[in-house]
């Protein structure tokens, strides 16, 4: 039997995004066979398609041909030898990075997210890598407490609409920046647009709240924005980048910013924050997979779908992010599912 993913062919624009066939094979030792349900397409896979990922050029870099795909879930559909974390049928979430593209995926069994069921895979995919950026960033990072005033930049993004929904459960106060456009989703989510087309985002901020913030989200990853925004905190606050910096050069500069911040004694935190700490330790995330998904179960949480895609068409997916015209998230869903 033979199945399909979609490849990038080599690095560039979507159309190096191509349908590629494989033979379906047994699960190998500790590794379970997943049916994909349901697959991210985030702007992780932009970057490592078009080259742009921090790491391209590096051995950590995806040399094409490589199948992207960040985030899945799926249902086991084989298990290996030695497997005993999960059995047929199981509804399972992963953290592939690259790989999600597919109609079928292999991935270790002890790497597996338990998924309850009776969610639906297009909304639970998105808790894998947007929601859990957005939860870890303002519970762990942050640890914000209700009443507390924020700032989110990138608010209209992916992880922007989680982190407002997770704000608004938390009654935050909060500032969201984002194209003009795009301001009635972040009224609608209850946080104050505030549009950097048009608009003094440090200026405004500073002007409705003289007190200072408590937190800031930064989801660009750029000085200018950076030092904006810790500008901006009052005594005790936290800035928190969790975007990807656009070479090494800007990282060094943003790594040195965070330890003289994190030095000074002006009562001011600069973290930054990457799901590469599940890597080392899985413990902290499937912690917050389960509180995620007991949200999204109860209705408390209501993931933003801007478009769903047949699995396969993931190359029309990926213009559509690109385009900058999306609010939420692109999913892409195998055919049953549509
Ligand atoms: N740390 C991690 O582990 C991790 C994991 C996933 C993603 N990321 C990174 O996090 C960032 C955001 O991801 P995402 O999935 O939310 O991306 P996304 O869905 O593409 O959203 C990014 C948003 O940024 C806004 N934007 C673009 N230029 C801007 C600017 N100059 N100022 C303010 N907003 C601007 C865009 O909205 P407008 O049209 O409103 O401008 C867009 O909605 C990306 O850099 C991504 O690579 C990091």
């Amino acid at each position: 039997m033979r199945y399909r993913s979609v490849t990038a062919t080599r690095l560039g624009s979507p159309d190096v995004l191509q349908i590629t066939e494989h033979d379906l094979r047994d699960p190998s030792k500790g590794e379970a066979r997943i049916k994909v349900l349901a697959a991210s397409v985030c702007r992780p896979d932009i970057t490592a398609r078009t080259g742009k990922a921090l790491y391209h050029g590096t051995p950590l870099g995806h040399k094409a041909p490589f199948i992207p795909g960040y985030a899945i879930i799926g249902d086991v559909d084989a298990v290996g030898d030695e497997v005993t974390e999960v059995v047929v049928g199981d509804r399972v979430g992963a953290l592939t990075i690259i790989g999600g593209y597919s109609e079928y995926v292999y991935w270790r069994s002890d790497r597996l997210i338990p998924v309850p069921a009776i969610l639906n895979p297009a909304e639970a995919v998105t808790l894998i890598l947007n929601y859990i950026v957005a939860y870890q960033t303002m519970h762990r990072s942050a640890k914000v407490k209700e009443g507390q005033t924020v700032l989110i930049i990138g608010a209209s993004g992916g992880i922007g609409t989680a982190l407002l929904q997770l704000g608004k459960l938390s009654h935050l106060k909060m500032y969201g920046v984002a194209s003009g456009s795009k301001h009635s989703i972040v009224t609608a989510m209850g946080a104050t647009p505030i549009d950097y087309h048009t608009q003094d985002v440090v200026e405004f901020a500073r002007q409705a709240e003289p007190e200072g913030l408590d937190a800031v989200f930064d989801g660009m990853m750029r000085l200018d924005y950076i030092q904006g925004g810790l500008s901006l905190l009052r005594r005790g606050g936290t800035l928190v980048s969790y975007g990807e910096p656009t070479g090494f050069g800007a990282l060094a500069r943003i790594l040195a910013t965070a330890i003289i911040v994190n030095v000074l004694p002006n009562g001011k935190s600069f973290k930054l924050y990457g799901t590469s700490a599940y890597a080392f330790n899985k413990r902290p995330f499937l912690e917050d997979w389960a509180t995620l998904f007991k949200l999204l179960e109860e209705g408390s949480i209501a993931p933003v779908i801007a478009q769903k895609f047949p699995l396969l068409e993931a190359a029309r997916a990926n213009a559509l992010l690109e385009s900058g015209t999306v609010i939420g998230n692109v999913v892409l869903v195998a055919p049953e599912l549509l």
